[in-house]
């Protein structure tokens, strides 16, 4: 219970729900948009609401408000990592020199040999503020830990940029569309559903992203602080783990490739409403509509002249 009530349990919780309907939405998004686009390249002109239009509006809804939210669970995520994980956020920020007034880093190339980033493209005065600390609160970078604490960098520094960044441009996309929808232009912007259609994977790839931020950034330790990565590996020997290993590769090669062509498959069909055939007569279920009222005295449906049973005449 203690291992997984644990202090970062909430803010995990909230962020990996988040980022599940999230990425769901921007693939129901993505089909939708693709097919409101091939109608409009084959000149088919839709005045009402079709599926493709209806699930459309509704993803941008969900990720117009789940977006945002995201970014303020995220900086809780952040928060409390920065408490009980401190050597991670120094990886994730690429932080070597323990200091105030941080930087933030927007790009560099974390080099550990080096013990600092190559490449660095910073905005000085920032780090603090963004992790919402005063100025000159001292943040600790990775020349706080022995060599052989500190997380390998690389990985969870491009991890973090790419989830972050992405996560941005879902927050762009959620108020691109709900703008384009309350001036009843979103059908209507080509450029706009195509960027849907190029955000559909975008939600997976946040997903990885952040959970190799999360592995990566937590080693060399199993349990923070306390074991090591390294003694808790169980004594088995290379060719036990190579077999369950392959078995895995194996198994999750015909499972994902299976899952992938079936979701492609259903994009492609697109969201179709249910298509119920009318019953036989005789057979249809108290309150159809065209069923005679009691006391009804006006001639039966299939009275009509042309002998149909009155659903021309109805539709007309
Ligand atoms: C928008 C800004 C975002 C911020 C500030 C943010 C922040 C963070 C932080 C700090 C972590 C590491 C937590 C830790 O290991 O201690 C994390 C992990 C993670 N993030 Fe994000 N994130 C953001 C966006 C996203 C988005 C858009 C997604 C997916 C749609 C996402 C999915 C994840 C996942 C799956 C993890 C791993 C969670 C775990 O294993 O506990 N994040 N995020």
């Amino acid at each position: 219970m203690q291992v997984i009530f644990n202090p970062s349990f909430p803010s995990r919780l909230a962020h990996m729900l988040l980022a599940a309907f999230i990425t769901t939405g921007l693939v129901v998004g993505a089909a939708s948009a693709f097919h409101v686009l091939k109608d409009r390249a084959r000149g088919i002109k839709t005045e009402g609401w079709s599926e493709s239009r209806i699930s459309l509006v509704m993803a941008i809804g969900l990720v117009a408000v789940l977006a945002p939210m995201q970014l303020v669970v995220g900086h809780w995520s952040g928060e409390v990592t920065h408490k009980y994980q401190p050597s991670k956020t120094a990886a994730l920020e690429g932080y070597w020199e323990t200091r105030a007034d941080q930087p933030l880093h927007l790009f560099g190339i974390p080099d550990r040999e080096a013990q600092k980033n190559h490449f660095q493209v910073s905005i000085p005065g920032v780090g603090n503020w963004i992790q919402n600390l005063p100025r000159d609160e001292v943040i600790t970078g990775l020349d706080a830990y022995p060599r052989e604490d500190q997380p390998p960098p690389f990985i969870p520094f491009f991890g973090f940029r790419i989830m972050v960044g992405l996560g941005l441009l879902m927050i762009g996309l959620g108020a691109w569309g709900a703008w384009l929808i309350w001036r009843r232009r979103v059908f209507d912007s080509p450029w706009f559903l195509r960027f849907c259609v190029a955000m559909g994977p975008s939600g997976f790839i946040a997903v990885l992203a952040g959970w190799m931020v999360t592995e990566v950034g937590r080693q060399p330790w199993v349990v923070y602080g306390v074991l090591r990565t390294r003694d808790a590996v169980s004594p088995v020997i290379t060719s036990q783990v190579a077999t369950s290993l392959l078995a895995y590769v194996v198994v999750y090669s015909i499972v994902f490739t299976a899952g992938a062509l079936f979701i492609l498959r259903l994009m492609a069909e697109g969201p179709v409403a249910a298509r119920t055939e009318p019953a036989p007569r005789g057979q249809r279920p108290p309150g159809t509509p065209m069923a005679k009222a009691p006391g009804d005295t006006s001639p039966d449906d299939d009275d009509t002249p042309d002998g149909h049973d009155g659903l021309r005449g109805a539709a007309s």
